[in-house]
This record gives C-alpha cells, structure tokens and sequence, in this order.
C-alpha cells in the first residue's frame, strides 16, 4: 500500500517526500490552477522532478485525437508522468491508444464499480475512484471501493486502485481495509493522521520525568 498526494503545491510535495510518507503525486485541473504558475507544462515537469515516482498530471480535452496529442505531450516531460483521463467513451478509447504506446493512464472520475471494470479492461493502469464525492450524495465511497478491490482480485486484474477524494483521516485507513491499493490525500489529511492527544500527552511526561531525573543525577 503506498501514499500519494493530491496536490499540486510543490512545499506540500516536499514535506510530504521529507517525512519518508509519499511516494507519488496525483494533480487535476482544480489543483494546478491554484498554484497560478506560469507554465502548466514546467509547473509538472517540476513536480516530477522533485517526486521521482509516479505523477499524474490531467489532459483538458474531451475528444479522442485531442487527449491523445495533449497526454504525448505531457508525457514527454518527464519518465514518471502518468495521464489521468476521464471516465467517458472517448476517454476509454484514448487509454487505448496511449497504452498501446506505452504511456501509462490513471482514469479519473471513477464512481461505480462497472466504470473501473471499463478502465481495467481498457488497460489503464490506475484507476481513481471518487471516495469523498460519493459520500456528498449519501453514497458508500468506501464501499465501492471494496466492491472494485474484490472484482479486481477475482478476475486478477493489474490495474492498481487509487482511492481519490479523501475527506479526513478515517477515509484513509478505511479505504486501505477495503483494498486499495493507493490512497492519494490531500497535505492537510496526511497532517492529520499524525494527531493523536495520547501522542502529545506521552512525549511530554517523558520529558517532564525526564528533567526531574537530570535534575537530581545529571546526564
Ligand atoms: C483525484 O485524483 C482527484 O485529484 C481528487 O482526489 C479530487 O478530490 P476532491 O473531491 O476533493 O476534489
């Protein structure tokens, strides 16, 4: 199981790689433009260079021939760059042929276990199923997730699981029991999982039996 972050703040990226916690990088459209860098292009290019793993970077077209000429593209900027393309027919049929060049893809917009069974098929590489969206509309993100782990295992797909659109520190955990194989969390849910009051309480009566200790006997 590995982490990756969704994010597209390289100071994020690098605590992230400096805690020895991530291993990869996911990004959408939503999260390059709030960084408001001047080139998307270098701005990815960068992120791959610092990541050293897997960074999926989204193509903007919706039509085959467009999101094949925009994913060559991005994919020529670096070794590690993985194209995310939406769950849609013209998606599928552009997983299709950047597979069969090489170039791997990460499908996004995953909702249902019947779309990443499309994406596995289509031989994509990862898919991304959407846990904190479904739960918006009252549905069981972690669920399908479990649902997409268990028909991955049986009909022994290689297609790796990322769970995408993580909430909160219990998204992550949960989404890891139920089989994916990737959970990629946004910086302020991997801070989170660090908390814990026990932690905080323990670290300082150590410290405080400690000093009284010193006191008395010296180092
Ligand atoms: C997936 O890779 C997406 O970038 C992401 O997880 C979307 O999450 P959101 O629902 O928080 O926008």
């Amino acid at each position: 199981m590995k982490f990756f972050l969704d994010t597209a703040n390289i100071s994020e990226i690098k605590k992230g790689l400096e805690w020895g916690v991530v291993s990869g990088v996911t990004t959408n459209p939503s999260l390059v433009a709030k960084e408001n860098a001047d080139s998307f292009h270098d701005h990815v290019k960068k992120i791959a260079e610092i990541v050293q793993g897997p960074v999926s970077a989204e193509v903007i077209s919706t039509n085959v021939d467009e999101m094949v000429e925009e994913a060559r593209l991005l994919s020529s900027l670096d070794k590690n760059i993985v194209i995310k393309i939406p769950m849609t027919k013209d998606g599928m049929s552009a997983t299709k042929k950047l597979v069969s060049e090489g170039i791997p893809v990460n499908v996004t917009l995953v909702f249902s276990p019947q779309q990443a069974l499309l994406a596995a098929l289509a031989g994509a590489s990862y898919v991304s199923p959407f846990v904190g969206r479904l739960d918006d509309i009252g549905e069981d993100g972690i669920g399908v997730v479990r649902d997409m782990a268990k028909l991955f295992s049986i009909h022994e797909f290689d297609t790796k699981i990322i769970a995408a659109s993580i909430r909160h520190p219990r998204h992550v955990f949960e989404a890891a029991l139920a089989g994916a194989h990737i959970i990629t969390l946004p910086f302020k849910v991997l801070e989170q999982m660090f908390n814990h009051p026990l932690t905080d309480i323990g670290i300082k009566k150590f410290l405080d039996d400690w000093e009284v200790y010193i006191k008395h006997h010296g180092y």
